[in-house]
């Protein structure tokens, strides 16, 4: 659960009126926060007061119609009650301080400035763009505000995650949503995921799959899932998710030891880029004829065009990608969403 004390930091960023973050913040999170629920949005209407007379209009909610209402039930989800703010000082620290810290601001912002003209002026190296949409892009927003139908307890989920540091790794959601999509469409049964992290792709799996389906979801650190499993309950489908906490290989060894292999319907690849090439060839002997594998972060923020020597991870993916082109076991559509997701037809 969100609780109170959890959403305080939140609180503290978003506070007042704004349930949501500003877009600038919601960029950082990987994230559209500041927008309306697709249902939200499908549900209001403006009115005038006194039937279209003068004066501010009013957003009233409606009944969506059947054919607009979303396939699972809506509620509002809070994330907590907002406490009021003391009053701040305008300098609450001494004015040679605050001098200071602005010079130190505008230097800081300068050499910014001047790295993105001049990219190797960072840290020696051009860095390279975050997604091929950049995600504080107003097209990337577009994209969100006109596909994105997420659960609300995947979003409660999303948020959560994005709260942490390493919440950056987490599964872009739209991604999650296509491959939401694909299961249905293939009707699938049992999915693989390989690096669950705190459960968003594994949650959003298993919220596709029918009540028998199964997702045997493998990572090596179960303190992330521990926070996304209280979650994975509240939306009704823990039964479906089946963690193993180990080295991937080892579970991916294990279920093809156990006669499991070509029994799978679909496996999304998203942990330790190194080893992709081999959780790539288990996961397509456990696959059946016809299943699908997604690859995560194919193009490594473009990386790929010039993997470094000294960078095992992008390397790694850089050879996956040279064999998929050519490996006749299979076929390939390599999607520029996210940072990069192939999708493997198994033939
Ligand atoms: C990018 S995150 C996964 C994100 C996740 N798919 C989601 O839906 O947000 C990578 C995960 O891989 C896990 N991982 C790293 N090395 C691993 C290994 N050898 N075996 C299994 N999991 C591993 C990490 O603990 C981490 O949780």
């Amino acid at each position: 659960m969100l609780t109170e004390s959890r959403a305080q930091p939140l609180l503290h960023r978003y506070p007042i009126r704004h349930t949501f973050p500003s877009r600038e913040d919601a960029a950082s999170l990987n994230l559209s926060l500041s927008r309306r629920t697709w249902h939200e949005r499908e549900t209001e209407t403006t009115v005038r007061p006194g039937g279209g007379g003068p004066g501010p209009p009013r957003t009233t909610r409606r009944t969506a119609p059947p054919h607009l209402a979303p396939p699972w039930p809506h509620r509002t989800v809070p994330l907590a009650v907002a406490s009021p703010r003391p009053e701040m000082p305008l300098f609450s620290v001494p004015k040679e301080v605050a001098v200071g810290t602005a010079m130190l601001g505008v230097a800081f912002a300068t050499g910014l400035l001047a790295g993105k003209r001049y990219p190797s002026l960072l840290f020696g190296t051009s860095k390279p763009h975050k997604s091929i949409i950049g995600k504080s892009s107003p097209l990337w927003q577009y994209i969100l505000d006109h596909s994105l139908r997420e659960h609300p307890i995947l979003k409660k989920l999303r948020l959560l995650t994005a709260e942490y540091p390493w919440g950056k790794m987490m599964v872009s959601c739209d991604q999650a949503q296509l491959m939401a999509n694909l299961i249905k469409l293939i009707k699938a049964k049992k999915v693989i995921e390989v690096g669950v992290l705190t459960g968003y792709n594994a949650l959003s799996m298993a919220l596709a799959l029918p009540d028998n389906g199964r997702v045997i979801a493998c990572d090596i650190n179960e303190d992330y899932a521990k926070i996304g499993k209280p979650l994975w309950k509240e939306a009704g489908v823990d039964h479906k998710i089946d963690l193993r906490i180990k080295p991937a290989t080892q579970t991916l060894d294990e279920l093809l030891a156990g006669g499991e292999a070509e029994t799978f319907d679909f496996a999304f690849i998203d942990a330790d880029k190194e080893s992709y090439n081999e959780y790539y060839e288990k996961c397509l002997r456990l696959i059946k004829k016809g299943g699908i594998i997604a690859i995560d972060n194919v193009l490594r923020c473009g990386m790929v065009l010039k993997p470094r020597k000294d960078d095992l991870a992008t390397q790694s993916i850089h050879h996956l990608n040279e064999k998929l082109v050519r490996d006749a076991r299979v076929n390939i559509s390599m999607i520029p969403m996210g940072d990069g997701v192939t999708l493997v037809f198994k033939l």
